[in-house]
Parts: structure tokens; sequence; C-alpha cells
């Protein structure tokens, strides 16, 4: 678990001052001199023209047809598809400035440099035995007769990990603290006879974070009957595989606009794609898509294709990342699913028909509600009145997981239609399905959102309760500190991908959980949220503001850990308690049924 330091305003501000944005741009655009400015084709809305104009006084670009404008960080920002603190990085490197951090910022764990540091001698070293090792013959013909080009092999850095048990122990044997560090990276283990390589004899491929550090590798095997055909490294502070896609670096480095984003399964399906010209690829590492995977690719592109075989498991991983999917689908997201035919993935296929074909492929991808109704219609006898009834009910357990109200509704309107009831009368049973699954209090709607989330003008007396919930705190008290708790602590949310759906359920429920919700969602954004920037979110409602200030106020100093339990532990107490008042709820509509039951048994 690591933290992302923030960068002092000052060296934000003053950034301009020390670079060039005529040298930053020209390191990814040829720039030619047209009067007192440098002009280019615009890459933001593409043409031949030289629309886009870079001014070396001002320190500012501008595209005359499509109005793009900014400076550095911004150009970096789009150019590269990066975030804000990405994009200042990005530069700073390239001028090589040393950036300002806030003292008062978390601090940052000093391993974590090392280990970034380490991991790059690593890949240098698996590079250099390509070229170097005695077996390296074995390697190269075998990228050779996987199709892969020297210069693909270069992008990527392929590398080569020796046979012998002791090439890279050697190597890094004379300091003790890099034999130490490997070993922590998992490149280094220790047996019975002492230490050795975990990758042996196989085909490196380094893993890279977003900023383009190496942070990992995974080493397929010559032979196909090798016990496992891939190995990764193992997770470490720096690589954690539900975090990490493969690939997504040099789909940021490669591609020009990152319109879509195909997700693939392999290594060697991300390779062939670049080779055949297809950058925008990404492929999660031999794990199921998490909700991490889907929250960083929602950062980076409007429309997620992914990418399965056509066979059942294709199906079943594709209906999996169906399921992870929904309650992030948000505004302007479009998630797709393509099929390849059976037996094909996408490094064979792309190998054997033309990059039109395959580009005609990602054009006609299912869209997710095609795939979803599909899905659940193949799993019931669709053609009778029971199967249709499984349907609705299959589809609105799923679609009452989406947050995202507009497109729930385009899909409740869609299942009306394939099922051919009127809307009126489908809402209904999504509004029966959604208090099965969430107890239904009261939702009052029309309250001004001020009244809604709890007054703390009178915290004082709930101080004792806010700072140390009981079991049988109420509700009001236990929301309060999980306010404060993510206020002071916002990578509750971030660390945690199961936060935000668990409280956008409790949300459906009492919509007094709205300000929470609006808060984690903030601050699941971003690794770096700050708390300015959450409470920004309500700068205009003053009574909450008022009251999220004095929240912030509350929280005693924790560790970032008994913070996050602290707060999971808050969260599983308002559950438990939403559970029981829904069994009562279930009692009563029970005893309510019987009554009226019996009531009908005597008009009879
Ligand atoms: P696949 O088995 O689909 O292989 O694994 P592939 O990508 O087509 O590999 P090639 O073409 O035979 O070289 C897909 C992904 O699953 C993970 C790897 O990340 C791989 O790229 N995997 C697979 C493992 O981690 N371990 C394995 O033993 C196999
Ligand atoms: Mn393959």
């Amino acid at each position: 678990m690591y933290f992302m330091p923030y960068i002092t305003q000052s060296f934000i501000d003053d950034l301009p001052n020390q670079i060039d944005i005529v040298d930053l741009i020209s390191k990814r655009l040829s720039l030619k001199k047209t009067g007192s400015d440098y002009r280019a084709p615009c890459p933001f809305h593409g043409g031949k023209n030289r629309n886009f104009a870079v001014n070396a006084h001002k320190q500012f670009y501008h595209c005359f047809k499509c109005g793009e404008s900014g400076g550095a960080i911004s150009f970096v920002q789009k150019f590269d598809h990066l975030d804000f603190v990405e994009a200042i990085e990005t530069i700073a490197s390239e001028f090589g400035l040393k950036i300002e951090y806030d003292s008062n910022s978390k601090p940052v764990d000093p391993r974590l440099e090392r280990y970034r540091v380490l991991s790059q001698k690593v890949s240098d070293f698996y590079i250099q035995q390509l070229k170097q090792s005695p077996a390296k013959e074995k390697a190269v013909s075998y990228a050779k007769n996987r199709g892969i080009s020297g210069e693909i092999a270069q992008r990527f850095e392929l590398g080569f990990a020796p046979p012998s048990n002791k090439d890279l122990l050697l190597n890094f044997e004379k300091n003790e603290q890099d034999t130490n560090d490997l070993k922590s990276l998992g490149l280094l283990k220790t047996g019975q006879y002492g230490d050795y390589d975990f990758f042996r004899d196989r085909l490196m491929f380094p893993i890279h974070n977003t900023k383009g550090k190496v942070i990992a590798f995974g080493g397929r095997a010559f032979d196909n009957k090798a016990k496992a055909k891939y190995l990764n490294s193992s997770e470490s502070p720096i690589f954690s595989k539900s975090r990490e896609l493969y690939g997504l670096h040099h789909a940021r480095k490669y591609s020009s606009t990152m319109d879509y984003v195909l997700v693939v399964e392999g290594y060697m399906d991300v390779v062939a794609l670049h080779q055949a010209g297809f950058t925008k690829v990404v492929a999660t590492l031999g794990t199921a898509t998490t909700p991490e995977h889907l929250k960083i690719l929602a950062r980076t592109t409007n429309t997620i294709v992914f990418c399965f075989d056509g066979d059942s498991a294709g199906r079943a991983a594709a209906w999996k990342a169906l399921q992870v999917a929904l309650p992030v689908i948000k505004a302007g997201l479009v998630i797709k699913f393509l099929f390849l035919p059976e037996g094909e993935d996408p490094d064979t296929l792309v190998k054997k028909e033309s990059t039109k074909a395959f580009e005609a492929r990602i054009e006609k991808a299912h869209t997710l509600s095609n795939f979803l109704f599909d899905h659940v219609k193949a799993e019931v006898d669709f053609d009778t009145m029971e199967g249709k009834t499984l349907f609705l009910e299959k589809v609105s357990v799923l679609i009452n997981q989406i947050n995202y109200e507009i497109y729930q509704q385009q899909l409740i309107n869609g299942v009306a239609q394939v099922i051919g009831q009127s809307v009126d009368q489908v809402q209904t049973v999504f509004k029966q399905q959604a208090e099965q699954l969430i107890v239904s209090s009261p939702v009052v709607d029309d309250e001004p959102l001020e009244e809604q989330i709890p007054d703390f003008s009178n915290f004082s007396d709930d101080y004792q309760e806010i700072v140390a919930p009981q079991e049988n705190s109420t509700a009001k008290a236990l929301m309060s500190r999980m306010i404060s708790l993510l206020l002071n602590y916002p990578s509750i949310a971030y660390d945690n991908d199961t936060v935000e759906v668990r409280v956008g359920v409790l949300k459906k429920i009492d919509k007094k959980f709205e300000v929470l919700l609006d808060l984690v969602h903030c601050a699941e954004m971003a690794e770096d949220t700050s708390q300015e920037e959450l409470l920004k979110l309500f700068k205009n409602k003053t009574g909450v503001y008022k009251r999220l200030q004095q929240l912030c106020a509350l929280v005693p100093y924790l560790s970032e850990n008994e913070a996050r339990n602290e707060f999971l532990d808050a969260l599983l107490k308002v559950e438990r308690q939403q559970k029981k008042a829904q069994s009562l709820l279930i009692k009563d509509e029970k005893e309510y049924a019987k009554n009226l039951q019996s009531r009908r048994g005597k008009k009879s």
C-alpha cells in the first residue's frame, strides 16, 4: 500500500517557467516555425492542415479549428492521456526537474522508489541477456517463430531469463540490499540449497505502470509442456495484479486517441496487436477483470471493448466482466463485448486476417445490453410465459446494480420491449426486486439535501458515540463517523473497491447516504484525492459544507490502517442494521399476506 505524494502548489505554478512548451510539444509533434508561432496538424481533432499553433512567448497552444488550447500540463494530460499528477511527473522527468512534494502530505515509503529502480535494472539485465547470453538463440528463435518483430520486441522491452538458476542472483549478489529487495519482489527465491532465480529459461515481458516504470515481470516458457506456461512476479508493494493492466502504458504512448480500449487476455495478444497496428489494447494479468481495472479504464477511455474467445470459457469470462462492470457504468462510458471465433485469440486471429477484418470485428462488438439480454435469454425457456417471467427476474437483479439512472431506465425500457410488456409493469417488478435485495425504508425525495444529512449541530452530544461507535450506535452516528474518516483518509475508498458498491446499496435504501456516496465516488476516482477536493463537491450547499467541515475535525490521529478498519467496521454495522430491519419488514409482509389471505378466505 502506498500513497501518492502531493505536489506543492508553488511547483505546479512555477512549472511553465521552468520548461519550454515548444520543446515539450516538439518531442511529440513535428512543429514548423510559421511567423511567431510553431505550427503542426492538430493532434486532437486530426486533419492535415497546420491549425495547431504553439506560442513560445505565451507558453500556450491553441488549435484554430477545434479550439483545444492550454498550457504544458494540459497538453501532456491530453496527448499522453495522463491525469494531472502523472502529467507533471512526466514533464518533470523529461526536463530533469526535481518535483517538490508537500512535506505535510503522508510519507512516501522509501522502499518504493528503490524497488522501481531495481526493477528497471532487472529489466535491463534481461534485455542484455537476450543479446548476450550463450543460450540466447533459444529465445531469439522463439520470438521469431511467434512472429515478433525486432521493433516490437524493443517497444515492449522483451528480455530473456537464462536457464541457469543463478544468473540474476550473481548479477546482483554484491549488493545485500539489492538481494533482499529482489526477494521482496519475488525475483529471487530461497530454497533448501540457498537463493535462486525465480524466472529461468523464459521470454521476459516487463510490466510497466501507467508512468512507464517497470514494476513486475511475466515470463513465457519456451516449451508448451512446461509446468507453467506463464509465470508472473508475485504481488509486491509496487505491483498488484488486480490493479495493473499490461500494455496500458504502451497504449497511451503509441495511440493518438484513446477512443476505445480493447481488453484482451494475454501478453502475446497485446504484443501481436501492436504489431498489426492496434495499439489501444491492454491485458489483464491472468486474472478476471476487477472493479479497479474498470475504474482505471473508465478514466482512460469512453469505450471499453472486452475481447474474449468465443468458447464457453470466454463467454463465462465475459459474463463475469459484465457483472463487475454494472456498478461502474457512468454517463459517457460505453462497454462492449467482442467474441472471437472458437479456438482463436487476438494473437492468432490478427495474424490470419487483415487489419480491416479485425477492425470490423471491433466495430461490430456487441453492446452490453445485447450481451446481457442474449445471455439471460439463453438461460431460460424464453418462449414460454414462465421463461419470460424468469428472464424478467434475472435481468432485474442485474440491472438494479446499475447506479447510472438514465441508462438503467433505458435498459428497463429495453426489457419491456423484449418481453412485450408495458414499461410500468416491468418497472413494478424492478422495484420489488430492488426491495428484496435491499430493504426499503421510505425515501424522501423532495426534502432538500441539507435536511437529509444528519444534523451535526449537536455533535458534541454525539461525540462519544461518534468517536467510538458501539454495536448499537445509530445509523446516523455511524454515517457521521464514516464521513469523518473518509474526509481524513480518502484512500479508504480508493483502496477498497467494494466500498462504492456497498455505500451505493445503502443510498438506495436511504437517501441520507447520498453525501457519503458522493464523497466515496470522488475519492475513488484518483489515488490522491485531497480533503479540499472532497469538500469542494459541496461548495454550493452551505449547510452540508459546514457540517462536513466540522466532521473533518472529528478524527483523532489514526494510522491509515486503523482508519480503514474502523470505516469498514462502521459500514458493516450499518449493513447489519439494515439487514435486521429487512427481516422485520419481511416478517411484516408475511403477516400482512397471511392476513390478506385469511380475509380473502372469509370473503369467498
Ligand atoms: P492463455 O493461456 O490464453 O495464453 O493465457 P496466451 O496469452 O494465448 O499465451 P500464448 O499465446 O500461448 O503465449 C492468457 C494469460 O493468462 C496468464 C498470462 O497473463 C497469459 O498472458 N497465464 C496463462 C498465466 O498467468 N499463467 C499460465 O500458466 C497461463
Ligand atoms: Mn495465445
